[in-house]
């Protein structure tokens, strides 16, 4: 992996700012201003936030030309890495004190998932379980992600790599590609709001996308058994509240009163028979 990495490192890529490229800061109006996340971001001022801290942020060509082949081939993919950049923009607000940091962090969200750029559109798109072998080609986008930005930053440890590569890892061990405990609390938030789009928002692989309400019970009880961290857990819950309190503030209620949908695949894996059985 490493030798893709450093080859052509002397190559520079040309850079352009992220929101003049294409309509992604159109997109990104659209997608803001339409249920669910309409309610998410109900003040003017929140969205303004979002664009003037990313009026700096400019990205290598070929990473702004994956944001096009997502928009014309996997439109969920498209709006989910533009949502998570918009909602880990919000929530680093919160959590994050220093503006450098969070222009960091802000940077690394349209890109987290780069990597599906590697994985068949047809296993993406898939409405029923995906077998083992799938499930397998879809999880490498995490891997294929840190290569491919290592590969356009020119240095893999710059923070939209790591964040590629570890944004499935859980605190406790339990996510992937490596299984190690995710202790950056930058990729986490990224983690977090990844978790939170991928529940809200529509997905091939289930009948209805979950409720607000349903969603943050889901991401609590993954807090709960310290998959992921309160804080970022809080300062989701608090952008929910109409009286907007600190996330310092926030207690949880351990009630559960919502209704995951009926029809959702994403777990569960379908039974891969060997190929030899089918021709008896
Ligand atoms: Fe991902
Ligand atoms: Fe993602």
């Amino acid at each position: 992996m490493n030798i893709v990495i450093d080859s052509h490192r002397a190559v520079s890529y040309q850079t352009y700012p992220l929101l003049l490229y294409g309509s992604i800061q159109e997109d990104c109006l659209d997608f803001l201003s339409l249920p669910p996340y309409v309610s998410v971001f109900q003040e003017r001022k929140q969205i303004d936030d979002l664009f003037s801290l990313l009026e700096t942020v400019r990205f290598p060509i070929p990473v702004l030309q994956s944001l096009d082949y997502f928009k014309q081939r996997d439109l969920f993919t498209y709006t989910h890495v533009l949502m998570v950049f918009a909602l880990s923009t919000l929530l680093a607000k919160d959590l994050i004190p220093d503006d450098q940091e969070r222009t960091r962090l802000s940077a690394t969200g349209p890109t987290h998932d780069i990597g599906k750029i590697c994985v068949p559109l047809h296993i993406l798109k898939k409405t029923t379980p995906l077998t083992k072998t799938e499930r397998n080609f879809l999880e490498h986008h995490a891997a294929a992600g840190y290569v491919l930005l290592s590969y356009y930053y020119k240095d893999f440890r710059y923070l939209a790599c790591t964040v590629a590569l570890d944004h499935h890892e859980r605190r406790d061990g339990s996510g992937y590609p490596r299984g190690v405990p995710l202790n950056d609390p930058l990729t986490e938030i990224i983690a977090v709001s990844d978790i939170y789009d991928a529940l809200i928002m529509p997905r091939p692989y289930r009948s209805s996308a979950y409720d607000h309400r349903t969603a943050l019970e889901e991401i609590t009880e993954m807090a709960k058994q310290n998959k992921v961290g309160w804080d970022v857990v809080k300062a989701l819950i608090a952008h929910r509240r109409k009286s907007r309190p600190s996330y310092k503030e926030i207690t949880i209620s351990a009630e559960r009163r919502g209704t995951p949908p009926a029809y959702n695949v994403h777990d569960v894996l379908e039974d891969e028979t060997d190929p030899k059985d089918k021709t008896l």
